[in-house]
Parts: C-alpha cells; sequence; structure tokens
C-alpha cells in the first residue's frame, strides 16, 4: 500500500481521481488532514476540519471491474464498521448502503466515484470519512452527525483506525477478487447492518414503500418486506429508518 499524506486538499476523491488518472497504481491511499471541499453523496458538502477526522480515498484497479463498483463501497464499508469496533469498543453499525452509524449517528461516510470516460483506465476511488476527533458539529449536523470521541468520550489514533480500515478492506477485497462471491462477505455486512428485522421507508422512488427489513443480498440489495408481505428489492432511493 502506499499512502499519499496531504496537509490539505480540496477533496481526497479529487485527488486521488487526478493521480489515477496520471497513472497512480493500484491500493494507492490518499490522506488530508483537512480538505476545503470535501465531497458527501448527492453533491453534499462533507465537513471536514484539520487534524480530527480520517479523510481518505483509495485508488482501485480491479482486474476484472465489477459490473456493480458499489459493491466496493458495502466491503468498505463493513471494513470501517469492524475496526472501529474493534479500536473503539463502540457499538458502531452500518446503515444500508453505506453509512456507518453509533447510536443512532453518522460518523462516517463513503463516497465512490469511477471514471467512465475514458474506456481503457479504469479505477475506482473509494472515499472515506470518518468522524473521528470532532468536537462539536454544527447545530444543522447535531441530530444526524456524530464523531467517536463523542460517543467514546475520549480521543482515538487516528492512525491505527487507518491501518486496521485498509488492512481488513484489503483483506475482503483480494478474498472478493479471488472467488468473486460475495456470499461469506455479505453474511457478516448483514450481521453488522443496523436495517435488519426493522422497519424502513424508502422514498425518492415512483412511491414510497413502508416495510420491513429483511436483508441485503449477494448483489448489494435491499429487500425490504412491504405491507401486503411482498418482497421489494430496493437498489436505489433513500432509506430512514
Ligand atoms: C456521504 O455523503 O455520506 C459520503 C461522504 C464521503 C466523505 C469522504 S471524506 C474523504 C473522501 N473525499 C471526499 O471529498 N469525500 C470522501
Amino acid at each position: 500500500n502506499k499512502i499519499i499524506n496531504f496537509d490539505k486538499l480540496d477533496s481526497t476523491n479529487q485527488q486521488a481521481k487526478k493521480l489515477a488518472l496520471e497513472g497512480a497504481s493500484n491500493g494507492t491511499v490518499v490522506i488530508a488532514e483537512e480538505q476545503t471541499a470535501g465531497k458527501g453523496r448527492r453533491g453534499k458538502m462533507w465537513v471536514s476540519p484539520p487534524g480530527t477526522g480520517i479523510w481518505m480515498s483509495a485508488i482501485l484497479r480491479p482486474s476484472v471491474m465489477p459490473e456493480n463498483a458499489s459493491m466496493l463501497t458495502l466491503v468498505a464499508g463493513l471494513a470501517v464498521c469492524k475496526a472501529v469496533r474493534e479500536i473503539t469498543n463502540l457499538e458502531a453499525s452500518i446503515k444500508w448502503p453505506n453509512d456507518i452509524v453509533v447510536n443512532g449517528k453518522k460518523i462516517c461516510g463513503l463516497l465512490t466515484e469511477m471514471n467512465s470516460e475514458i474506456d481503457f483506465i479504469n479505477f475506482v476511488v473509494v472515499g472515506i470519512g470518518i468522524n473521528v476527533n470532532i468536537e462539536k458539529f454544527p447545530p444543522e449536523l447535531d441530530n444526524i452527525a456524530t464523531s467517536l470521541m463523542i460517543e467514546g468520550n475520549q480521543s482515538y489514533q487516528r492512525k491505527k483506525l487507518v491501518k486496521r480500515t485498509l488492512e481488513i478492506f484489503e483483506d475482503y477485497y483480494k478474498k472478493y477478487l479471488a472467488t468473486e462471491d460475495l456470499t461469506k462477505i455479505i453474511e457478516e455486512y448483514n450481521e453488522h447492518c443496523i436495517n435488519i428485522g426493522r422497519k424502513v421507508r424508502v422514498t425518492g422512488r415512483k412511491q414510497d414503500i413502508t416495510g420491513n427489513v429483511k436483508c441485503v443480498t449477494n448483489k448489494g440489495e435491499l429487500i425490504v418486506t412491504d405491507q401486503q408481505g411482498e418482497d421489494i428489492v430496493v437498489t436505489s432511493g433513500e432509506v430512514s429508518v
């Protein structure tokens, strides 16, 4: 693993994409102490103050491009979840598809981007943002975001968490590429997923769905049993618990 550290970047995902286009190798990881334009999903900003979080992006060049790059995000999310549990003893869970939550609030978000413009330079950038030693969030985020420090009442070594996260991720990633079978990994994902057995509302579709979450499939879809007892396959849209 080649890790490239920066003091300040607009966004580690941006930097990683740039480096990937310039030929950076598989497994290269970009880390910044601070992001001035951290990117969240759906065009949102990701608050990334200096020295308090893990803002990093991994460049992956799978020999066989997974038809669904979002599977890599699920695998990365599971890695973060396990590493956080190991290092902090906090009860971290995955909120499908790729938020990591502690006590119902988000401590980590993942943003995967891939290049589709240039056919033969293929890469995926998996961006991981973990709120580690952030003391306080702006009021508009206070209800939905938290940090390991706030939840655990202590600070944590970011280096340790980076190391474990990358180790676990690499391990899963290799298994995934070797077997192209996600059954085992998804079993574990399900064990760590907070939505299972709980009521959800799926919005952002033609019709909103209310139901109970059954499981996450090998393809990363969420199976929701609706009020008529039918299983609905959810591949996109938003889930609110
Ligand atoms: C989300 O909206 O939940 C995704 C947040 C992803 C944030 C991380 S921080 C490191 C990487 N660089 C970015 O600009 N975004 C991701």
